[in-house]
């Protein structure tokens, strides 16, 4: 193995002597969003005395009205927390849950195949949501405001509405044929049938009471009585297989965070069902023995490929830790990352067929991301997500709130590509009451410079965002930078690099090529990032979203 570089053995140096910073506050707050009205309510919510954790109440709450298309009561989420009074992180997980009913071939046909888009529409493809769950546990056990307050901003902006905007217009135009097969949808979110113009005003009347009756009864108010026999009803008469108990069962779960080191920084991210965190701390614990900052592009772009190759297809390990065991350790581990860096030839890419796949022994931007960071130093990281746009199409008629199709997460077979080419294994298999393995990587980045809170939509896209992203801020990139710079993805399968347009000059393609690299450029922009740093340097908080999408970052 090579020597560890001088950067590396400084930094741990520096980093040994705790920062002065670890005893001061950021005295600012800041919140991220991909919507600038979710934005606006963290930050009423900050004016009136709450914390990040009333914060991120309000902010995820309100991109579940703001966004439909992407989060919210029908749906789950991970909450990344920081909190500063006990220096303590935890994950929150609001992933959702396989109805009770669920078996492992629901989405094959009688030959055993899988039924295409079977796991992906309507109210079969829905998991038993936990965003609601979240919302309440947030308040209740880290906040310091009622949830009253907390859900006030999403509860108004649903009730007066909000003017149709040109993402969210795409979403439609682009998912009208499914929402036009669900009356309810076609209801709220058409016009006879058509999609609306940009700025026609959107209101959820049905999801302001859903949020209500959070407000009244806390979680009882949306999985028992008269929200949870609605939801029930809806989705059995459409084909699915929720029931009562379902609901009444569901459960957020807190896990404790991983927490990897590349040169300088602490990554800390979500343990399972997330495959996020596991990859990410295996990605840079290869490349943490190689001087990438000193490389020429392809040479560095053609290393994190390696890398991102060989976690990805450690994914087929990973599943929910309720249900499955997992090498983690061994995973996360620095002396087998150093293993599969032997195997790196910096000449050549390593075709994805050398490594098996798990899976042989048979057994964009619809989620979002929030940053938070208030001026005592708490810190939420919240990714939030219905799968895929306008999740399953299915709308609850009454409660505006549409349902995620999630199960799609699950290896619907193994060896069978899910909406995101991800090819899925054993670990990652239905079973009532499972949690699909998720790709959302709420992350905090913590260095002798400062803090990062940051994550973004995406899919599988998501876990080589924040690779990059880490890798830039280790770098010394700002937020602005962060969520501004292009992108690129390797997933083990497909055996391709994917890149945005303008990412790659013509030389660095030629130079990838004849490395071996087959290269496909994806049609449009992907991620949309949300990031707020505190820099110790002058106690500065920044807030950038992406500049993708019309999302804001400010500074209170
Ligand atoms: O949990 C997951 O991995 C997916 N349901 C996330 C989907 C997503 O990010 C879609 N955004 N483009």
């Amino acid at each position: 193995m090579r020597r560890p570089p001088l950067r590396v053995l400084l930094a741990l140096l520096v980093v040994a002597v705790p920062a002065a910073a670890l005893a001061a506050r950021p005295g600012s707050a800041a919140v991220a969003s991909a919507h600038p009205l979710a934005t606006r309510a963290g930050l009423e919510v900050i004016e009136a005395g709450g914390n990040a954790f009333d914060a991120a109440v309000a902010v995820s709450a309100a991109l579940g009205v703001v966004e439909p298309f992407a989060s919210g009561l029908g749906g789950g989420g991970f909450w990344l927390l920081h909190v500063a009074g006990e220096d303590r992180d935890v994950l929150v997980d609001g992933r959702e849950t396989a109805p009770g009913e669920a078996r492992a071939d629901m989405y094959l046909d009688a030959g055993g195949e899988p039924v295409p888009g079977k796991s992906q529409r309507g109210p079969l493809a829905a998991g038993i949501p936990g965003l609601p769950a979240g919302l309440v546990h947030l308040s209740e056990r880290y906040g310091r405001l009622p949830l009253a307050d907390s859900l006030a901003p999403a509860i108004r902006v649903a009730r007066e509405g909000y003017p149709l905007y040109a993402r969210m217009h795409g979403g439609l135009l682009y998912k009208a044929p499914e929402l036009r097969k669900h009356p309810a949808a076609a209801t709220t979110f058409l016009q006879d049938g058509e999609v609306p113009p940009i700025g026609t005003v959107i209101r959820l009347p049905g999801l302001a009471t859903a949020l209500e009756r959070l407000v009244s009864d806390g979680a009882a108010g949306y999985y028992r009585g008269e929200t949870a026999r609605a939801l029930v009803e809806a989705v059995r008469e459409n084909g699915g297989i929720w029931t009562e108990e379902d609901l009444a069962g569901y459960e957020v779960v807190e896990r404790e965070p991983l927490v990897g080191r590349y040169g300088d920084v602490s990554i800390v991210v979500p343990p399972p069902p997330s495959a996020g965190g596991v990859a990410l701390i295996e990605a840079l614990n290869i490349l943490a023995a190689f001087e990438l900052a000193e490389m020429k592009r392809p040479d560095r772009v053609h290393l994190v490929v390696e890398a991102l190759r060989r976690a990805f297809r450690d994914r087929g390990y990973l599943g929910d830790p309720d249900f499955v065991s997992m090498p983690i350790e061994r995973l996360t581990d620095p002396d087998y990352a150093a293993g599969l860096r032997a195997s790196i030839r910096i000449d050549r890419a390593t075709p994805s067929e050398v490594f098996a796949p798990l899976y042989a022994s048979a057994g964009g931007t619809e989620t979002t991301h929030f940053s938070v960071i208030d001026a005592d130093g708490n810190r939420v990281a919240g990714t939030q997500s219905l799968n895929a746009w306008f999740g399953g199409g299915f709308l609850v008629p009454g409660l505006d709130i549409l349902l995620n199709n999630e199960m799609d997460d699950f290896a619907v077979k193994p060896g069978a590509a899910n909406l995101y080419e991800l090819v899925g294994a054993n670990a990652n298999g239905i079973e009532p009451g499972k949690r699909m393995l998720s790709s959302m990587t709420p992350t905090f980045l913590e260095s002798p410079r400062g803090v990062a809170v940051l994550g973004t939509p995406g899919g599988s896209r998501i876990i080589s965002m924040v690779l990059l992203a880490a890798l830039a801020w280790a770098d010394g990139a700002d937020a602005e930078a962060i969520a501004t710079m292009p992108r690129y993805h390797h997933q083990y399968l497909p055996d391709e690099i994917q890149y945005e347009a303008g990412t790659f000059t013509a030389a660095e393609l030629e130079a990838l090529r004849g490395r071996g690299h087959a290269l496909s450029e994806v049609g449009r922009n992907y991620g949309n990032m949300a990031v707020v740093t505190w820099d110790y340097d002058g106690n500065r908080v920044r807030a950038a979203s992406d500049p993708r999408g019309e999302g804001v970052g400010e500074v209170y």
